[in-house]
């Protein structure tokens, strides 16, 4: 067993887009577990946009990583020690590890993997990106059949299982998403009826007019996971008593506010006269209903229902690299880190 812990710490505060050098690779002694604690040896890390906020010092739903602090995130890993009442060494598991080699959890904090699928999936399709899928369209998205759904970052965790989720239902769905490969994909792998690449518009308008060519009978359903010039596209297309389930605005994690707030009061008519229901979405609001998902989705995905994307860089060390990639769309799936074998 190795006797250190790597770790990827926050190193100072991005001004905008994150850069190696807001990172630190720090080495520590291997902690030991105390009562009731376990000791895993991390296998794979989840790189998820949310943690692009808690690089910041501001005030949210969930507090900053602090200057030094490790990078918070979810891991899959084997038990290397337990002191905590059921689990063993060598039990696969997954729970908020950090960007570390190891990690020392509560039991309580830790849930068993089943081994039949990969450990990845419990970070994807079938972890916090796919539940977040899945939850805000039963609470949010009042699918219909025969209605339209577009979303962006198609191709990602959760864009791809809004799509797949939304098909199923029966609606017609739009991707947006960024370069020629990834709207293949989103045509080819995740049944997508149109694909558009946002890339290949230069403003606003001109992607609306395509996306009003792929969507002829108007938008029902927007899933928001990036704001800026796709918003400003979109919003003009929604139909009356449209749902735009607001998950994220990555377009804008970085400092570049493209909505401008000029904008704004646009905007708020067009809520008001199409009868937009928009509904902010916090996927920690609504952890009572995993087990539920997982119930419904794992079987979907274990025979082939529902695809899933990865994108697995490989060691610790380059963290930062696939993460600063992916808030620009570097990413081809869900972005994952190998920690270890
Ligand atoms: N509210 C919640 O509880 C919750 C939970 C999970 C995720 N989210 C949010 O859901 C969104 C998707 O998350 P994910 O994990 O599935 O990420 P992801 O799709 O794996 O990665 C982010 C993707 O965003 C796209 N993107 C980046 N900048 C963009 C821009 N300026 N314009 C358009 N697209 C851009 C890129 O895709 P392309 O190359 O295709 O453009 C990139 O690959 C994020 O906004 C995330 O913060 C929210």
């Amino acid at each position: 067993m190795t006797q250190t812990l790597r770790r990827i710490a926050l190193a100072r505060r991005p001004s905008g887009l994150p850069v190696p050098e807001d990172f630190a690779l720090k080495t520590d002694p291997l902690p030991g577990p105390g009562a009731g604690e376990v000791l895993v040896a991390v296998r794979h890390l989840s790189l998820d946009p949310y943690m692009r906020g808690r690089m910041d010092a501001v005030k949210s739903y969930a507090p900053s990583v602090a200057i030094g602090g490790t990078m918070t995130g979810q891991g899959t890993g084997r038990v290397l020690v337990s002191r905590a009442e059921g689990f063993a060494e060598g039990d696969l598991v997954t729970g908020m590890t950090g960007w570390a080699s190891h990690a020392v959890l509560q039991g309580t904090e830790l849930r068993k993997l089943d081994a039949a699928l990969p450990d990845t999936t419990a970070l994807g399709v079938l972890g916090m990106p796919g539940f977040t899928a899945w939850v805000g369209l039963k609470l949010y998205a009042d699918l219909k059949a025969g209605e339209t759904l577009a979303v962006a970052a198609a191709t990602g965790p959760v864009g791809s299982m809004v799509g797949q989720l939304a098909r199923a239902a029966g609606l017609r769905t739009v991707a947006i998403a960024g370069g020629a490969e990834k709207t293949r994909l989103a045509r080819d792998t995740f049944g997508f009826d149109a694909a558009l690449d946002h890339r290949a518009f230069e403003d606003a308008r001109s992607l609306r007019t395509a996306l009003g060519t792929a969507a002829p009978d108007g938008i029902d359903v927007y899933w928001e996971n990036v704001g800026g010039k796709v918003l400003d596209a979109v919003l003009p297309l929604m139909n009356t008593h449209g749902r735009i389930p607001l998950c994220g605005t990555i377009a804008m994690y970085s400092g570049a506010d493209i909505s401008a707030p000029d904008k704004l009061p646009a905007l708020w008519r067009s809520i008001l006269v199409k009868r937009l229901r928009i509904s902010g979405l916090i996927v920690f609001d609504h952890w009572a209903q995993f087990d539920d998902f997982l119930t419904e989705v794992t079987p979907m995905v274990s025979d082939g229902r529902i695809a899933y994307l990865e994108d697995i860089a490989d060691g610790l060390e380059n963290a930062p690299a696939a993460f600063i990639a992916m808030l620009t769309g570097g990413n081809t799936g869900k972005q994952i880190v190998r920690v270890s074998a």
